[in-house]
């Protein structure tokens, strides 16, 4: 059996020989780069599309990354426990339990987007945690230290041109959140109309799913979860999504919008 190592925008695949019947050993490098999911996806497909061509398969190596900064960086907005909680327990189980639920099955060769697009047909416990990965990772990205401002470029024209201008975004972003009932997310996302929308969604789905009200590639995400904001706004989830602010990371989503405007 033919198994090649490949290491494709600091993400590892296995390619496998298509005619194998056994499954295949994953493989993994500590000189792996950890990229958000979203950019991922991008690298994974050209490089699926590439061996696909040579009548191989490839294996997708999923990474559970290291957070972007130290746990208690965000602490205008999220405290030290909360981020050590939220992503040494929390992401970690989403991200083992999915990698757990999808052994063995055909899921291994498909990328974290082409499960969300066919989600429905697939178990929910891998819509839980696949979506409970993707969405955290996203999320961890799209914050920092040094975050906060405004939007600028592109990004910040698309708003105005959408919401009207940034303080009427943030008050529509923060509605969807507040709407929210129970645990979810709330979106800022690229339709296929390359417009901007925000939505919300339940427990760990997102606009990447078959399944979402209204479907597109998300931009930025906020955590509504209780266990995310709980232990120091306790039920004040409006202080917690005002604070959020503070810590955005707008060049790392403006990066991600200019990249669903080009796929
Ligand atoms: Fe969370």
């Amino acid at each position: 059996m033919k198994k090649t190592a490949l290491l494709v925008f600091g993400v590892v695949l296995t390619i496998v020989n298509a005619a194998a019947q056994t499954p295949a050993k994953t493989s993994t490098s500590k000189s792996a780069k950890t990229q958000p999911a979203i950019l991922q996806q991008k690298a994974l497909e050209a490089a699926s599309a590439v061996a696909e061509q040579a009548g191989e398969r490839v294996k997708v190596v999923h990474q559970f990354a290291p957070l972007p900064y130290a746990f208690d960086a965000l602490e205008k907005a999220i405290d030290a426990k909360t981020m050590e909680i939220h992503y040494d327990r929390h992401h970690r189980a989403y991200f083992n339990n999915f990698t757990k639920a999808i052994q063995g099955t055909e899921m291994e060769y498909l990328t974290l987007e082409q499960i969300f697009a066919n989600m429905s047909k697939f178990p929910v416990v891998v819509r839980n945690n696949g979506g409970g990965h993707y969405n955290h990772e996203l999320f961890w990205n799209i914050m920092s230290p040094d975050g906060g401002g405004e939007p600028t470029g592109k990004l910040a024209e698309a708003i105005k041109a959408q919401f009207g201008s940034f303080d009427d975004f943030k008050k529509q972003f923060e509605q969807a959140g507040a709407q929210r009932f129970g645990s979810g997310w709330a979106w800022l996302s690229v339709g296929a109309d390359r417009k901007l929308f925000i939505s919300s969604t339940p427990n760990q789905d997102n606009p990447l799913m078959d399944v979402a009200e209204k479907r597109g590639i998300p931009i930025l995400g906020l955590d509504v979860w209780e266990h995310a904001y709980y232990l120091r706004y306790q039920n004040q989830r409006g202080s917690y999504m005002s604070a959020f602010w503070s810590v955005v990371n707008w060049k790392a989503v403006g990066k991600l919008y200019e990249e669903a405007l080009n796929r």
